[in-house]
């Protein structure tokens, strides 16, 4: 069982969104009392960790599985840190449905990540059609097994996981929160079976697809529910400031 002994952790993922001062003036504005973190894309991650910001966590949206090398366009994990990122949203459903990414590339990047000293968010979730046919827990099962690979339990102190359906991502229709807290209790148990009661005991385990400010205290009193990943709300201070507060 969970603990929830610690405070939720609250992701705001703001996708290809914002220019540097639009950035700089919602985090101007933001009350800090609560830890939040934000997934930005790359060219803020520089100037809004020299900010320095007290309770505000930068990180990025993706990253390449080498270490460096001849790949045009791509940004390494390294890179990353160097910026002054902490942690790494990893296969969310928009890379794998756009990008192609699969299972065994997001298990490449998660590992290297992690090497790299970046905390990982690992996204999860089935389409609408897997969803309609009753595939959730297989789909989650595979995207686990093949995305998490060997990892050791300690890997788990640096890795949380986002249960994101698909068909709930950016459309108004969030699951409701009976139906996340089954798929997270889900994901506990197999991380159980599969690598052990520290690390399933540790994990954090996140909801997103259309997290707002009605609906976000619902999530959070689940008891496999660990965070919210947060993609519209989080674009606007003063919904992302009021899911912050329910913390
Ligand atoms: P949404 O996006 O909150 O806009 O549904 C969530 C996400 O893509 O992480």
């Amino acid at each position: 069982m969970p603990t929830k002994t610690r405070a939720p952790l609250i992701i705001g993922n703001w996708k290809m969104y914002k220019t540097f001062p639009e950035a700089k003036s919602f985090i101007e504005s933001l009350n800090n009392s609560k830890t939040a973190y934000l997934a930005v894309p790359y060219t803020l991650i520089q100037p809004l960790s020299a900010l320095n910001k007290p309770n505000v966590v930068i990180g990025a949206q993706n990253m390449n599985d080498a270490s460096e090398g001849a790949f045009t366009g791509e940004i390494s994990g390294r890179m990353l840190k160097d910026a002054g990122a902490k942690f790494v949203v990893l296969g969310h459903s928009e890379r794998r449905q756009f990008f192609k990414e699969d299972n065994l590339f997001i298990q490449k990047k998660v590992k290297r990540a992690l090497s790299d000293g970046l905390d990982v968010i690992l996204c999860v979730g089935e389409t609408l059609e897997q969803h309609e046919n009753h595939k959730t827990e297989e789909v989650l099962e595979k995207q686990l097994t093949e995305s998490l690979g060997d990892l050791k339990e300690g890997d788990f102190d640096h890795l949380s996981i986002a249960y994101e359906p698909v068909w709930a991502i950016g459309t108004g229709l969030a699951a409701t929160a009976e139906e996340a807290e089954k798929e997270h209790s889900f994901i506990r148990s197999l991380i159980d079976k599969r690598w052990g009661k520290g690390a399933s005991s540790k994990v954090k385990i996140l909801y997103g697809g259309s997290v707002k400010p009605e609906n976000a205290e619902y999530f959070l009193k689940q008891a496999d529910i660990d965070g919210l990943l947060i993609g519209g709300a989080s674009l606007n201070v003063d919904s992302f400031g009021t899911i912050l507060s329910l913390t």
